[in-house]
């Protein structure tokens, strides 16, 4: 069985994406695959009670509580490891990542982006791409590497920015693209794999 980790900080709408997607296609038979854990660097992240549930076990780990980024990304990896993932899926887990924390889980670490990169990495995507006069949005799903928002393109799903949207407007509208194209993703990656 693979096992996939997925790691949140709000409120885990692609994890519970993913996590409907994974139930209604029975990925356990159909894809030899299963979500092992849901772990958030934010004890009152919204998508852990989603997690739980569903039966998924979940894991804290504030970063906050460690006195360096090193101290909490080697608690992170340990934590990680400790489900054997196959696969570890960033879902809106917003804590920028250690060249040695990405190379731990190289090859198996992805992320999605809400931007079509390689435009606009970082944040405020959406007021980005509005005061750049964009006339297309939309988000990415990528190998991570070392390089914030960088690595390969697996995955993008396009949307129209229109002449009255706000950030909220246009997040919302990529937000539910995310949603159909990072399942997709995974599951591709999956079977790509032994
Ligand atoms: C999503 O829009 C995701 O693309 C973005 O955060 C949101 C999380 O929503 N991720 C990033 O900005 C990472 N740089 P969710 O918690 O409801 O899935």
């Amino acid at each position: 069985m693979k096992n996939i980790v997925i790691l949140i900080s709000g409120g885990g709408s692609n994890m519970a994406a993913i996590v409907k997607t994974a139930q209604r296609e029975a990925w356990e038979t159909s894809v030899g695959a299963r979500i092992a854990a849901v772990i958030s660097n934010k004890t009152d992240a919204k998508g852990l009670q989603y997690a739980i549930s569903q039966g998924i076990p979940t894991r804290v780990l504030d970063h906050k509580a460690f006195a360096s980024r090193e101290d909490f990304e080697a608690a992170l990896a340990a934590c990680i490891d400790e489900f054997t993932p196959s696969l570890v899926v960033l879902a809106g887990f917003m804590r920028i990542l250690t060249p040695s924390f990405v190379n731990h889980f190289a090859g198996r670490l992805i992320n999605i982006h809400p931007s079509l990169l390689p435009a606009f990495p970082g944040l405020h995507t959406h007021e980005r791409a509005i005061a750049a006069g964009c006339k297309f949005a939309g988000a990415t799903v990528h190998q991570v590497t070392a390089e914030l928002d960088h690595g390969s393109i697996l995955a993008q799903a396009v949307v129209p920015v229109l002449p009255t949207d706000t950030a909220d407007a246009l997040a919302t509208r990529v937000l539910t693209q995310e949603h159909v194209i990072y399942p997709k993703a995974v599951k591709t990656y999956l079977l790509s794999i032994k």
